[in-house]
């Protein structure tokens, strides 16, 4: 697991086309790696790229951006050690609260999320644009309060 420079986008856009339909553009990628708005932690498999997670820090707020792992190499435990290591890191970094969505119908991503203590706190009605599904939204209390 380690933190990815620019010199990852286009590994990160070829894993993100092989993960979602509607993905992120390469320009998106750069912008916030760019302006510091995101970092993205990597998972390799050898040389290649095979999962990553983005995801964003600001004050004591974190929030999971997007995961994904390559579909050959998926149910290996990668998201697992991918999150493992970002909470790490926020929890080490002073983070207090984590926040992420996920479509209602993911629930592989929902498994994944609830084994790593996040809450569900609320839903947001027809939230994305390809399905119009709803979101669910999950808090990850770093206080243990
Ligand atoms: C969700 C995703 C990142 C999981 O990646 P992964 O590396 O296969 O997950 P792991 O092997 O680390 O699994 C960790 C846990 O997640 C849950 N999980 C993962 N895949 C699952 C599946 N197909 N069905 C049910 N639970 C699943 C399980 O709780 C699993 O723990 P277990 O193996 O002890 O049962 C992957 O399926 C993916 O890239 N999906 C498409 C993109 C996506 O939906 N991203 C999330 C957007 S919010």
């Amino acid at each position: 697991m380690e933190l990815l420079g620019m010199d990852s986008i286009h590994e990160v856009m070829e894993l993100e086309k092989a993960c979602f339909e509607y993905h992120w553009t390469e320009e998106q990628f750069r912008l916030g790696l760019e302006r510091g708005a995101f970092f993205i932690f990597g998972a390799h498999e050898g040389e290649r790229l095979v999962g990553y997670l983005a995801f964003s820090m600001i004050v004591d707020e974190m929030e999971i951006l997007n995961l994904a792992v390559h579909p050959d190499f998926r149910r290996k435990g990668i998201a697992r050690e991918l999150l493992a290591a970002v909470m790490r890191m926020c929890g080490e970094r002073g983070m207090k609260s984590g926040f992420l969505d996920v479509k209602e119908s993911n629930a592989p991503a929902i498994a994944l999320y609830e084994k790593f203590g996040f809450r569900r706190n609320g839903v947001r009605k027809r939230y994305y644009p390809d399905t119009k599904e709803d979101a669910l939204l999950y808090r990850y209390d770093f206080t243990g309060e």
